[in-house]
């Protein structure tokens, strides 16, 4: 609400000056630039293509399976009440791609070798399995969102790296990089356990990385957590690859936290906050993101091998 203030405010001044200004065609003021396409304006199609064919192998490939697979016992159907879990299949086909790609949980940002319902599966959860046809659809799916989310192709022409393996190349650098000293500067677990809501503080869902989300107000747990988990560690940050593989680097994750911030589809029931610049939680993300990376750029002092599983 008050990100939708503070832009009525800014339009209303700008119209006194100008008098011409527009009303903003979208109700919800997408931070980072155009549309997404994807129904949830959080900026997670930062080279804004048109995802329509990536919609179309979830559709054709995806959604039936996950349907099949995740629904047993009401767990991952979108209105079903069994157990304390990520709703992420819609009841309606017609919805099933929306509503799956605005679950980072699930998709955690589209590199297959990171994205849970992939690798999930594969380490063996709920004693589901799936065929390798379908493995390969939901790679092809993946690959695809990534190859168009960034603007990329997935293989640079002429061979080489494809952008998931950039990706998970670039995350294991910066997680081995984050260093607790870091961690204790900014006081990162203090301002993300206790980043309030509108329904309390964060750490009382999340303290112990309930949704793949980890707030802790303890340090040296949070930095242990996100040097390791690799799902934890890809709400915080992700990598940019719209300049291709040769440029991939991680950025902070915006996106992550937008979507749910705003209550929108289909984080319509999640707890409402502040995730924008002035956010003090936002703005320690930033400083760890800037310490790490001038790790990084500086001979790596304090760095070890990047450790994250899935
Ligand atoms: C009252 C409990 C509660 C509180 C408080 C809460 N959350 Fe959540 N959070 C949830 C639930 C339930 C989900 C899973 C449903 C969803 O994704 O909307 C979730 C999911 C998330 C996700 C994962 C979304 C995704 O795309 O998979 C993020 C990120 C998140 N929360 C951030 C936060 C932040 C930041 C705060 C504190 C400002 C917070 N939450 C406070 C209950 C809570």
């Amino acid at each position: 609400m008050k990100t939708l203030l503070s832009l009525l405010l800014a339009s209303t001044l700008v119209a006194c000056v100008g008098g011409i200004e527009e009303p903003p065609v979208n109700p919800v003021p997408n931070p980072l630039g155009t549309p997404d396409g994807d129904g949830n304006d959080n900026g997670d199609n930062p080279a804004g293509g048109d995802l329509t064919a990536a919609k179309q192998l979830f559709d054709s490939g995806v959604y039936s399976t996950l349907k099949a697979k995740c629904t047993g016992g009401a767990c991952h159907n979108e209105t079903g009440t069994g157990g304390s879990v990520t709703k992420f299949v819609a009841d309606d086909p017609a919805r099933g791609w929306q509503i799956a790609t605005n679950y980072a949980a699930l998709v955690s940002f589209y590199v297959p070798t990171s994205a849970p319902v992939l690798t999930k599966i594969a380490n063996g959860h709920e004693g589901v399995e799936y065929l390798p046809t379908e493995v390969d659809a939901i790679t092809a799916w993946l690959n695809k969102e990534l190859e168009l989310r960034n603007g990329q192709p997935n293989m640079p022409p002429g061979g080489g790296e494809t952008l998931g393996a950039a990706g998970e190349r670039v995350m294991q650098e910066f997680a081995g990089c984050l260093n607790i000293d870091d961690f204790l500067a900014v006081d990162f677990g203090l301002k993300w356990g206790n980043k309030g809501s509108n329904e309390g503080q964060c750490e009382q869902c999340h303290t112990n990385g309930a949704f793949r989300f980890l707030a802790n107000n303890d340090n040296q747990k949070m930095h242990r957590r996100l040097t390791k988990e690799k799902y934890e560690f890809l709400m915080y940050f992700t990598p940019d690859l719209t300049n291709g593989p040769a440029a991939a680097k991680m950025i902070v994750n915006r996106p992550a936290f937008y979507g749910v911030a705003e209550g929108l589809d289909p984080h319509r029931e999640h707890p409402q906050f502040n995730a924008n610049d002035d956010d003090i939680a936002i703005i320690a993300l930033k400083d760890l993101y800037d310490r790490t990376q001038a790790r990084i750029a500086g001979g790596k002092v304090g760095c070890l091998p990047g450790a994250l599983t899935n």
